[in-house]
C-alpha cells in the first residue's frame, strides 16, 4: 500500500518532506474538550462509514478558525501575541454531513454558523494581516473533517452542541505516516 493511501493527512501535508526544525505548521483552531470530542466521534460514526473514507482520529477532530502554514520561531511568536479575541463564549451545534468533492473530504458543519465565530474569525484574521500574514481568498466556511478519500455524504445527524469558550493554537507534527495535532496554547474567548 502507499503512503498516500494509508494516510489521513491531509493532502498538502502529504507532500511535505522533512522540514528544518525552525518550520513549524501552526493553525488556530476550536479544540473540543474530551466530552464534545466523543459526542462527535460518535455522532458521525455512520456518515464516516458510509463514506468509504479515511477516517480522521477522534484526538484529532477540531474546527479551524485560522490556518497559517509554515513559521519561523519569529512568525510564532507574532501569532502568538495576536489574541485574545474577546467574542464570549457561544455554543456551536453541529448537525449537518457534507462532502467537499474537489479534495473528496467528508464533514461536519452548521445549518446555523454563530456570529460569533465569524467575528472570531474575521477580527483573529484583521488582527493576523494587520502583522503581515496572509489570508487565502476563500470564503470561511467552519467544518470539523470526518474523512478524506471519501465518497460525498450527505446527512442530517442528531444535533452535537459544542459549548466552546477557548481558542487554541495548534500544531501540526509529522506522525509517521499521519500527522498528529498539538495544541501549544490556548486563550478564552
Ligand atoms: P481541512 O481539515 O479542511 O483540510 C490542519 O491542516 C488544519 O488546517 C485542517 O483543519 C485543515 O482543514 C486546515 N487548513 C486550512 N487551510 C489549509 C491549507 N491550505 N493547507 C492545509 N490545511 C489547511
Amino acid at each position: 500500500m502507499s503512503v498516500a493511501l494509508d494516510s489521513d493527512a491531509d493532502p498538502a501535508e502529504e507532500t511535505r518532506v522533512e522540514l528544518p526544525r525552525d518550520s513549524r505548521r501552526m493553525f488556530f483552531a476550536l479544540w473540543p474538550d474530551p466530552e464534545t470530542r466523543a459526542r462527535l466521534a460518535r455522532a458521525t460514526k455512520d456518515a464516516v462509514r458510509r463514506s468509504g473514507g479515511r477516517p480522521i482520529a477522534k484526538d484529532r477532530l477540531h474546527v479551524t478558525v485560522a490556518f497559517l502554514g509554515n513559521l519561523t520561531p519569529a512568525g510564532l511568536e507574532i501569532a502568538s501575541s495576536v489574541p485574545p479575541i474577546a467574542v464570549g463564549v457561544f455554543t456551536l451545534v453541529l448537525d449537518t454531513v457534507g462532502s467537499f468533492a474537489a479534495s473528496r473530504t467528508v464533514w461536519l458543519g452548521a445549518r446555523s454558523v454563530p456570529p460569533a465565530l465569524l467575528e472570531l474569525e474575521r477580527r483573529l484574521w484583521d488582527a493576523l494581516m494587520a502583522k503581515g500574514f496572509v489570508r487565502e481568498e476563500r470564503i470561511y466556511r467552519p467544518h470539523v473533517t470526518l474523512a478524506r478519500r471519501a465518497r460525498p455524504v450527505e446527512a442530517e445527524i442528531a444535533p452535537v452542541e459544542w459549548p466552546v469558550g477557548e481558542l487554541a493554537l495548534v500544531e501540526s507534527l509529522p506522525d509517521g505516516r499521519n500527522v498528529h495535532y498539538e495544541p501549544l496554547r490556548s486563550w478564552p474567548l
